[in-house]
């Protein structure tokens, strides 16, 4: 790995994980989703960063994939179960990471731990020439052996600059896949835990969105918004609240961009049986064979 991307992976991870530690004590009763997402991704970008997405929080059976829009009023409860899961990017060398935190009840921490502790095994055995379903296979035996499920198609992803998931997919199952960890990779391994069925499902758009193509649109306020989404987002996710920042008017042109097909929003990922869901993310350089924790 060139001495660039190295320093700049370093810088990413180093941030994400202030900003993931500052985003999970953020999170409190009475406290807005909106206002943690906000201070989150301000502070990547007060740290010198910028964010590789918008800071994804995900409450009880919610895994993955939403970020609270400018107008949610929704508050955080007691009792809820939140993952909060950052991502920052310098030169457009990523950092993403991800935990869960529970607010003012001790009715999860055993699903918490399941995950913390998948990640920790996952990690000390992660280097050149291990298997990506050797790692699954770890991931899921330690969260069974806890009595929980691995959630079956979330899994952990390469990355490469500008994009978020290149390369290698990581399971939490051990899936057969014979694909090998090789050196100078940068891997992002994140376990999710559910007393539920194991497995996510599409649920109601989230707020985030990523660029499919480019397109000559008539519609000249959403031209000049795609044009200013390419620009200042390129390949990476984005979502409703950056837009809103560029024009008041970006909950419906981000609506017209959808139908003209030139963005695509991602769905909310919720747990089948409704489960409670954890989740802990760390991201992994591997670097001589041997893997350092950038995050
Ligand atoms: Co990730």
């Amino acid at each position: 790995m060139d001495e660039h991307a190295l320093e700049c992976l370093r810088k990413a991870g180093a941030i994400s994980r202030e900003a993931r530690e500052l985003g999970i004590g953020l999170v409190d009763e009475g406290k807005r989703l909106v206002d943690v997402a906000n201070e989150v991704e301000a502070f990547i970008v007060h740290r010198g960063a910028r964010p590789a997405f918008p800071v994804n929080i995900g409450v009880n059976d919610i895994a993955a994939h939403f970020s609270p829009s400018t107008d949610d009023k929704t508050v955080f409860q007691r009792g809820d179960l939140v993952k909060v899961d950052v991502g920052a990017h310098v030169d457009g060398y990523v950092g993403d990471t991800a935990a869960t935190v529970e607010i003012s009840t001790k009715n999860w921490r055993p699903l918490i731990d399941s995950t913390s502790k998948a990640l920790r095994i996952a990690i000390e055995m992660i280097g050149e020439n291990v298997s990506v379903s050797q790692i699954g296979g770890a991931i899921e035996r330690s969260i069974k052996t806890d009595g929980f499920r691995p959630v079956v198609n979330l899994t952990g992803h390469g990355m490469k600059r500008y994009n978020l998931h290149a390369g290698l997919t990581v399971p939490n199952v051990d899936d057969g896949n014979p694909a090998k960890v090789k050196t100078d990779m940068a891997i992002a391994i994140e376990p999710f835990a559910t007393n539920g069925g194991g497995q996510v499902y599409n649920d109601r758009p989230g707020n985030i969105y990523r660029v499919l193509r480019g397109r000559q649109l008539q519609d000249q306020k959403a031209a000049k918004l795609f044009e200013q989404i390419t620009t200042n987002f390129g390949t990476l996710p984005f979502c409703e609240r950056w837009c809103t920042l560029i024009t008041p008017e970006a909950p419906t042109l981000l609506k017209t961009l959808i139908r003209h097909g030139v963005i695509a929003c991602y769905p909310v990922l919720r747990e089948v049986k409704s489960g409670m869901v954890s989740q802990s993310e760390h991201t992994t350089l591997i670097l001589n064979g041997k893997a350092e924790v950038s995050t």
